[in-house]
């Protein structure tokens, strides 16, 4: 007689990365099947974010609703996973009775064992850094069905220390998976279905895989990705500027399968703040390297992020910032108001006034929201690959991303995970519309 299984529900934020570990850790946890709804489960996981102050509060009020699912069923275990439980694990367990696990990033190959001490009864913590990544030492990966995209983790880890990022803390330093299990789990992603694989790390462009004793870099390792047949698209993200060397800005020219859009994040356009931030390069320095991926690359899509109101930014630097915008010419971005991280070099420092960081947070986002639109509406009257990912809300429509990742609706019946050339013919507030070639 086989056991009915136990009910998980697992709740995922922050990164790309927590939404692949939340993946790994469901696999993990064998004799559980994922459910939709933290009610009538037998196990919920919060997989949480640290990055910013509001992203970590999260996890306090999320604990909080489920008190009452606790006090009608005793069974029910509740676990903190993710970059909150690294980095204040034990504050959780004292302030939450209610919490009877709590797993860092590093450890989720030994959820099945923590879970089975929280079942006795017990109260269950891991955040050690081990020697090796967890990747290979979690099951190899089931799930028959699979849509025809796909994150893998290829990197963890930061080096870089940037002065107001808490990533180097909770996710420890940087390691990069061997080439060869990368092209194993890719392959098996493809067996199931996998069309598009985006490559993730915390700084994914200081990949540094090992092959036969020898160290691969990030193009190298997407050339041999190029390889399997049946993948059809390979993007990555997150870079870091000063990793990206000229073997990956080639490829972006030369490997067919390697997607027209790179998320590149830059923080300041103020050369003061960059140096304060740690960033390690310039304003400058970036704008030239951009124009050097759109030589390789002329139709790439650039997205970035930004920190306003970063300590002791001044109205001039944040007007560097806007030229820079300016300049570049994003794609597509995203823009956070600096949030104070405990145990950052940047926390000791004084705030700038949170009215004047506001405004500069509008300013700037009103420039990125126009920029963004252009960007889409310029692909009006072109031809693009779309692979179709789900039905669309209307009827015989489906909704896939482009090369440049825009949303595309088209009237098709095609099925999910087919790649199409379309025609776009429309520009919509969130999306493109377009017809099949
Ligand atoms: N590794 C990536 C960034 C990972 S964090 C990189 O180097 O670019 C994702 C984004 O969150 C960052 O790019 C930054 O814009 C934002 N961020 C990180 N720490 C922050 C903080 N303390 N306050 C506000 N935004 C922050
Ligand atoms: Fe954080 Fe990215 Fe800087 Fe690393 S490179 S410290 S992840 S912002
Ligand atoms: Fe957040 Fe951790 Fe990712 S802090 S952004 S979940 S690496």
């Amino acid at each position: 007689m086989t056991e009915t299984p136990k009910k998980l529900y697992i709740k995922t934020y922050g990164c790309q990365m927590n939404v692949y570990d939340s993946e790994r850790m469901a696999e993990a946890l064998q004799g559980y099947e994922q459910v939709d709804s933290p009610e009538g489960a037998d196990m919920i996981l919060l997989n949480t974010c640290h990055i910013r102050e509001k992203a970590a509060e999260k996890v306090y009020s999320e604990l909080g609703r489920y008190k009452p699912l606790k006090a009608g069923n005793p069974d029910l275990k509740i676990g903190v996973a993710g970059c909150v439980a690294q980095a204040e694990g034990e504050e959780i367990m004292r302030r939450q009775p209610m919490v009877d696990l709590v797993v860092g990033p590093q450890s989720y190959h030994r959820l099945p064992e923590l879970e089975r001490q929280a079942r006795a009864g017990g109260k269950a913590l891991d955040t050690e850094f081990p020697e090796e990544l967890k990747f290979d030492h979690l099951p190899r990966r089931p799930k028959p069905k699979r849509g025809p995209t796909a994150f893998l983790t290829v990197q963890e880890g930061c080096d870089k220390f940037c002065a107001f990022c808490v990533v180097p803390y909770t996710r420890g330093a940087e390691a990069s998976r061997p080439v060869s299990r990368v092209l194993r789990e890719a392959e098996g992603l493809v067996e199931q279905g996998v069309r598009e694989i985006t490559l993730l790390g915390q700084n994914v462009n200081a990949y540094h895989g090992e092959e036969n004793g020898q160290s691969r870099g990030l193009a190298s390792l997407i050339r041999r990705l190029a390889e399997i047949d049946g993948l059809e698209r390979i993007r990555f993200t997150t870079s870091h500027p000063n990793d990206m060397d000229d073997d990956l800005i080639a490829a972006h020219g030369n490997c067919a399968k390697l997607m027209p859009y790179l998320h590149l994040p830059v923080q300041s356009g103020s050369d003061r703040i960059l140096k304060r931030m740690n960033r390690g390069h310039t304003a400058e320095e970036y704008i030239r390297l951009i124009e050097r991926i759109r030589a390789a690359r002329p139709d790439i899509l650039i997205s970035g992020d930004f920190i306003v109101g970063f300590p002791e930014e001044t109205e001039a630097d944040f007007r560097a910032t806007m030229e820079l915008v300016e300049a570049v010419k994003y794609g597509q971005c995203f823009s956070f108001k600096y949030s104070s991280r405990p145990g950052t070099p940047a926390a000791e420092r004084p705030l700038v006034d949170p009215e004047a960081a506001d405004d500069r947070l509008q300013r700037l986002q009103a420039l990125l929201t126009k920029q963004q639109r252009e960007a889409q509406d310029a692909m009006v009257g072109r031809e693009v690959g779309v692979l179709f990912e789900r039905a669309g809300r209307m009827d015989g429509q489906m909704v896939g991303k482009s090369d440049h990742l825009h949303a595309v609706h088209v009237q098709t019946d095609l099925p999910a995970g087919t790649l199409a050339r379309v025609l776009i013919s429309e520009s919509g507030p969130n999306s493109l519309g377009g017809v099949l070639v």
